[in-house]
């Protein structure tokens, strides 16, 4: 089969013909129909590093073509959407319904007395986050994959994945929005749209988004932003005090810079939260006065895939879709193919584009 591998640091992405291992245990083979370009891929293929050669994209819906011996979840057939979350069902976390703090996450991929399940020439390849989505096919975990309804169509499916789960769940799960509140959302990008998307369905009554780039801030009013604010333009703390009076309920920080991320504390009326979800530069992170975060009763916490348990998240965000309470096709912007994988990063740099997605694997 066809895939896109990158076979070392910063030596991009090139379409090779490789080999796909046949399915054991609890494994799904999946004929991959959309595969979304996540920015984290990019940074691993270009500076994080890992084992190479791999196959990456982890943002992927498809088809159950073939099943493991021990699968029970989904049958051939199947329209599925897999997450990198991973998880053992089995331990006391799992058990206690937090499966994205899983203690033994390997538990959905291969062990390494096990033949790969891809390989080259005869040589093991990785799988990237145990999705390999960059392909005409993969084999994943059924841990890894939710089930959605046949007519839920495949670009927008297949962004629910790690953008969708992570931005909603980060509103509706980690911070547990309420009707009526306040929510900030710092960054309105390919993840931020989908918090403005949570703080809808949560009912909450002001949404302020910030950005430093007026053509996001227009399609974030387009997902549902109540307030648009351009902080190159004026200070997001004033203005956020000004519209919310006693200062916002919640803030989203989705772009991990300090000086953004201290804005943001300073925005959050008595008893709120700030959440901590982008990793802009490698010193991201805040210092937190004590004794302001006690006479104010405010939290900071950080939120790992929008704290998503996928198999209940991942059909619920296309429930809301079909029925036309979720915005995914605006964050759609092009669609491509498998050979385009470089050019289709380059044009995530153009604030006209909020996602770029494979659907073309020929
Ligand atoms: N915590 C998790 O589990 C998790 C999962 C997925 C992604 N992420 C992270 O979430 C972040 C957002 O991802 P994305 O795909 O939306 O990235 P993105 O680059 O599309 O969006 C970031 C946005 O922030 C805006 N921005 C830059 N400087 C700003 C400023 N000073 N004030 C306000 N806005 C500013 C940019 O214009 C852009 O629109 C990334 O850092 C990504 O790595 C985290
Ligand atoms: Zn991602
Ligand atoms: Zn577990």
């Amino acid at each position: 089969m066809k895939a896109s591998v990158t076979k070392a640091l910063g030596k991009g992405f090139v379409v090779e013909e490789i080999d796909l291992a046949d399915p054991i245990g609890r494994e799904v083979r999946v004929q991959v129909q959309a595969s979304g370009l996540c920015h984290s891929d990019l940074s691993v293929a270009t500076f994080i590093g890992g084992e190479f050669p791999v196959v990456l994209g982890h943002e992927v819906a498809g088809i159950v073509t073939e099943i493991g011996p021990q699968v029970t979840q989904v049958k051939v057939g199947d329209h599925v959407v897999g997450s990198l979350i991973q998880y053992c069902g089995a331990c006391t976390n799992c058990l206690s319904g937090h499966t994205h703090l899983c203690l033994n996450p390997d538990a959905t991929l291969r062990t390494a007395e096990q033949a790969p399940r891809l390989s080259w020439n005869g040589a093991p390849v990785a799988q990237g986050m145990g999705l390999g989505g960059f392909a005409q096919e993969t084999l994943i975990h059924e841990n890894q994959l939710a089930v959605v309804p046949d007519e839920m169509p495949w670009a927008p499916a297949a962004l629910i994945g790690c953008g969708v789960l992570t931005g909603a769940g980060a509103v509706l799960n980690s911070a547990d929005v309420r009707h009526g509140q306040s929510v900030v959302i710092m960054g309105a990008g390919g993840v931020g749209l989908n918090a403005i998307s949570g703080a809808r369905i949560a009912g909450a009554d002001t949404i302020v988004v910030t950005d430093v780039e007026d053509g996001k801030l227009e399609r974030a009013k387009a997902f549902g932003a109540t307030h648009v604010v351009n902080s190159r333009t004026a200070d997001p703390v004033e203005a956020v005090r000004d519209i919310t009076g006693a200062g916002a309920d919640h803030v989203f920080d989705f772009v991990g810079i300090r000086p953004v991320t201290a804005q943001g504390m300073q925005m959050l009326g008595k008893g709120g939260g700030l959440y901590l979800i982008g990793v802009g530069t490698n010193d991201a992170g805040i210092d937190v006065s004590a004794l302001t975060a006690l006479s104010n009763s405010q939290r900071v916490q950080g939120v790992y895939m929008g704290s998503s348990n996928l198999k209940r998240d991942i059909p619920f965000y296309a429930s809301m879709y079909l029925q036309g309470r979720m915005n995914l096709d605006g964050l759609v912007s092009r669609e491509i193919g498998l050979a385009d994988i470089e050019a289709g990063y380059e044009s995530l740099k153009d604030g006209r584009t909020a996602r770029v997605v494979i659907t073309d694997f020929s």
